[in-house]
């Protein structure tokens, strides 16, 4: 498994993440099997991802616990980067979260822990200086952000505290950080892990059309806001979405690469990736995940991917927020 090290850290990442926020199954996910969730974890490590993305918020604390149970005993061998919610931004907030946090993984230290999205009501300083204060303690190794735009990654340039990361959606169908915030995590030396990478699953070829995706994953603004569970205003393009998956897989195709590994391989290419950070709900999937590893792109390869996806890029726009029209990446 190839390795990135964090800046401003000694701490060493897998560029495959495994991402534990549908293991937990429920709001955006669905009824899920702790059998199988166990074993996806397991499988994750056996097949050689030493680092699993966790939060708080996945099932209040459920993911993190899942995480303890199936890896527990292989603590030191893994990173576990984890998140703190933005309604937990002022310093003693985020002290408390991170000792839940850390009770909840029952480990005394969490590798990389980042603040989930950015909280304008709360001085960034401030919660900055609560993070340093954690890493002195050594109760976290290094910190970083998600959700971040190029604003609040300014201020973070500008304060006395170095983060290591920002996590941010980025995938064949939602290009949006491209517009701005990658060049801004370039120019400061700011990787970024990118979640959502196989687009919750569009990017597999498994939904053929776009009534075939349930209403809880068509939150996004693929989808029109007429979807049950949608919270954006935007009217969708959803016939765009499924006309270019179209021509994703005839690509994947015409390589034999099946249409997810040629996905998260796209991703991995891209300067200024650190990691991809992807989910698996069985074995079976992690297992598949993998192959990912093994396709190496060419630039043609690349640049052929850039320009199918390139009109769904310009219909999304440069608002890097999945699932609303007013953007909370700031
Ligand atoms: N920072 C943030 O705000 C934020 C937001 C979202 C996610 N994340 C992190 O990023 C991680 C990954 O993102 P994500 O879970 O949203 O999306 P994703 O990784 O793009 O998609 C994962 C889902 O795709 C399906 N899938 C995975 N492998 C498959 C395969 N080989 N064949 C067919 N289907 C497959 C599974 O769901 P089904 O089987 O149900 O289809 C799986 O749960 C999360 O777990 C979390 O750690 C962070």
């Amino acid at each position: 498994m190839e390795k990135y090290v964090l800046p401003h850290s000694s701490l060493e990442i897998s560029r495959l993440i495994f991402g534990c926020w549908a293991v937990v199954g429920g709001f955006n996910w669905g009824p899920q099997d702790k059998r199988d969730s166990l074993a996806a974890l397991k499988k994750a490590y056996d097949q050689g991802i030493t680092t699993f993305d966790t939060a708080e918020a996945y099932g209040a604390g459920a993911s993190e616990n899942l995480l303890a149970e199936a890896l527990g005993a292989e603590r030191k061998q893994i990173e576990i980067a984890s998140k703190v919610g933005p309604g937990d931004f002022l310093p003693q907030d985020l002290i408390r979260a991170c000792e839940r946090g850390l009770k909840n993984l029952q480990t005394d230290y969490i590798d990389l822990y980042q603040l989930h999205w950015p909280n304008p009501e709360v001085p960034l300083e401030d919660t900055l200086g609560a993070l340093q204060q954690l890493r002195e303690q050594g109760k976290i190794r290094a910190y970083g952000v998600s959700n971040f735009g190029v604003k609040s990654l300014e201020t973070c340039k500008q304060s006395k505290y170095r983060i290591s990361s920002n996590q941010m959606a980025y995938n064949l169908l939602f290009r949006a950080i491209e517009y701005s915030i990658l060049p801004k995590c370039i120019e400061d030396e700011v990787p970024v892990l990118c979640y959502s990478p196989i687009m919750q699953g569009l990017l597999t070829g498994k939904f053929s059309a776009e009534n075939d995706v349930p209403d809880d994953r068509a939150r996004t603004r693929h989808f029109t806001k007429e979807r049950s569970q949608s919270r954006h205003q935007d009217k969708g393009c959803e016939a765009l979405t499924f006309e270019v998956i179209g021509q994703i897989k005839a690509f994947a195709d015409e390589l034999n690469i099946p249409m997810g590994n040629l996905s998260l391989a796209w991703l991995l290419e891209q300067q200024g990736v650190a990691a991809t950070i992807v989910g698996g709900r069985n074995a079976e999937q992690v297992k598949k995940n993998m192959g990912a590893l093994e396709v190496k792109l060419t630039p043609d390869m690349v640049s052929r991917l850039n320009k199918i996806t390139d009109p769904l890029k310009k219909e999304l726009g440069a608002n890097a927020d999945l699932w609303q029209t007013e953007s909370r990446v700031l």
